[in-house]
């Protein structure tokens, strides 16, 4: 059999089919396969949230003697479960401690959706512990792949403190920024929390943020790889203030090692022909299946059926993020429009509040579930007619590449991995996969919403245009080849030499 060419070890905090919030769970439940096969022998770590099922997934306690880290001065239990990723032979190991992971929630207090109160102490835990695996199970990763923040401490502490490790000699680390907004930020005091020596925290030290430390800042000073999650946004984020997220600076500093790598998308989980989740499959050749959707989404979510008047779908996390102040402000002027609005998703109290206020001003064309239901969004992909995604900032987004799948076609604003997947639809609908607004403003909102519903009265165009979308190719075989160039890029840089320059 050939060897793998490179070992990698993947970090993630949510992992699809075992966790998920958005869609880096997503991500990191299709790459891994992709990369495996592309000669990667993978491994996975991600920690035993309680929601995970141990039965149903065959997760199993691995027999490790004792094993702890230490945070905040106190010993912590690590203990390391494993199973195989469904459907692969891929290894993930799941890192657990009671005392951080027997709770309800992946990051947030599920009533409240505040950020839980020891986020500080459980992330240098997971850090340290995902450490403390590697070495006691024995992996020599030619790689790290470290996502978000969550993970923005290992680069720094296997340069600091396990340089000599005869595990980490030959490793590179990459670092994924999925959402630079998240940055995990916290004051002085984690210095000594996390057991690090306090020299490291001065004036505009790889650590100090704003007299803190920041770790989305060590994630992508330490690595020697920065990659995020499409073109456009790597551009953004290097570029522009705006969306920078007050690491603009640092990134520009390693512009050079700042790559764009287009998401993709799992088109075994997301395709209408076989998706279970379901209850009519269709296809491009096939869509009287798509009709019938059409008719059970506006069922579920009590609204009147017309055909005429266009069913434009959210399936969203209910954030600043993702535009909902100007879809709130436009609101007025949309619903004067023969549309059906449903709208799925959780996220920030105020929004629950301000569109359950709208709700009741247009109870026959909005309709809202504040709920995460996988289900549903399935349904929603596969039944309405429109996709709308009106993000301030979208490092990649998935949903508009399934909802092209699916064939609603999306209407986004062109920034991020939107602009990087979505083109305006010419006039007659021959080019084009979708509506493109550019501000990020009520007015652009309304416009591009107007255009949309203006086109759908042409029946056929809208007809040939889904079978057209459908037929694209959002697959992660481009990109997962992406990856697997960075990795071994990551994996041949002298990183000592990087160790020395920070010191310096
Ligand atoms: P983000 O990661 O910023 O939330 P993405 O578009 O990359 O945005 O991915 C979002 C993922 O989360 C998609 O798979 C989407 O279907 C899913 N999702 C978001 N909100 C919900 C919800 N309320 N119920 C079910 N799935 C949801
Ligand atoms: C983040 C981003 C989203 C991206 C996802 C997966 O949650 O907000 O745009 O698609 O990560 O990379």
């Amino acid at each position: 059999m050939k060897q793998p060419e490179l070992d990698v070890i993947i970090v993630s905090p949510e992992l699809v089919p075992f966790s998920k919030v958005g869609g880096l769970a997503d991500v990191i439940g299709a790459l891994p396969d992709k990369i495996a096969s592309k000669g990667c022998n993978t491994t996975i770590f991600t920690p035993l949230y309680k929601s995970i099922d141990r039965k149903k997934f065959n997760i199993k306690k691995e027999k490790l003697r004792n094993l702890n880290v230490s945070v905040a001065g106190e010993k912590r239990n690590v203990q390391i479960f494993s199973a195989k990723k469904p459907g692969t032979d891929i290894n993930v190991y799941f890192i657990y401690n009671q005392e951080y992971y027997d709770r309800d929630g992946i990051y947030t207090l599920p009533e409240t959706g505040e950020a839980f109160e020891d986020e500080e102490e459980r992330t240098i835990f997971f850090n340290r512990a995902v450490i403390a695996a590697i070495k006691k199970l024995d992996i020599y990763p030619d790689v790290i792949h470290c996502n978000d923040f969550h993970s923005g401490l290992i680069a720094p502490l296997i340069l600091l403190e396990e340089s000599g490790d005869k595990h980490f000699k030959g490793t590179g680390i990459v670092f994924s920024i999925h959402n630079l907004a998240y940055q995990g930020n916290y004051d002085a005091n984690f210095i000594i929390k996390a057991e690090l020596d306090p020299g490291l925290l001065y004036p505009m030290s790889p650590f100090e943020y704003y007299g803190g430390v920041n770790i989305m800042k060590t994630g992508i000073i330490y690595s020697d790889l920065i990659s995020t999650v499409s073109p456009t946004y790597a551009e953004e984020i290097t570029l522009s203030n705006q969306y920078g997220h007050g690491m603009e600076g640092i990134l520009r500093e390693r512009r050079k090692d700042v790559i764009g790598i287009l998401n993709g998308i799992d088109n075994d989980i997301w395709n209408p022909e076989t998706d279970n989740l379901l209850d009519y499959n269709y296809s491009a050749q096939k869509l009287d299946g798509r009709i019938k959707n059409r008719t059970a989404l506006l069922e579920e979510f009590n609204l009147p059926n017309n055909k005429k008047s266009p069913v434009i779908g959210i399936v969203s996390r209910l954030v600043d993020q993702k535009g909902f102040d100007i879809l709130a402000e436009a609101m007025d002027e949309i619903m004067k429009l023969d549309i059906k609005l449903v709208i799925l998703g959780t996220g920030q109290e105020k929004y629950h509040k301000q569109y359950n206020g709208i709700q009741k001003k247009y109870p026959s064309k909005l309709s809202l579930k504040y709920e995460y239901n996988n289900k549903l969004a399935h349904l929603i992909e596969a039944g309405s007619d429109f996709f709308l995604m009106p993000s301030r900032y979208e490092p990649c987004g998935l949903n508009q590449m399934y909802s092209l799948r699916y064939g609603s076609i999306p209407i986004v604003r062109a920034t991020g991995g939107l602009k990087d997947t979505i083109n305006n639809l010419s006039s007659n609908g021959g080019r084009g996969n979708g509506f493109v607004f550019e501000d990020y403003s009520a007015i652009a909102l309304i416009k591009v919403i107007k255009r949309a519903v203006a086109f759908f009265k042409n029946g056929k165009a809208i007809a040939t245009v889904r079978k057209r979308i459908m037929k694209e190719d959002h697959s992660w075989n481009k990109s997962a080849a992406e990856y697997v160039a960075m990795y071994k890029d990551a994996a041949s840089r002298n990183r000592m030499k990087l160790t020395k320059q920070l010191r310096a």
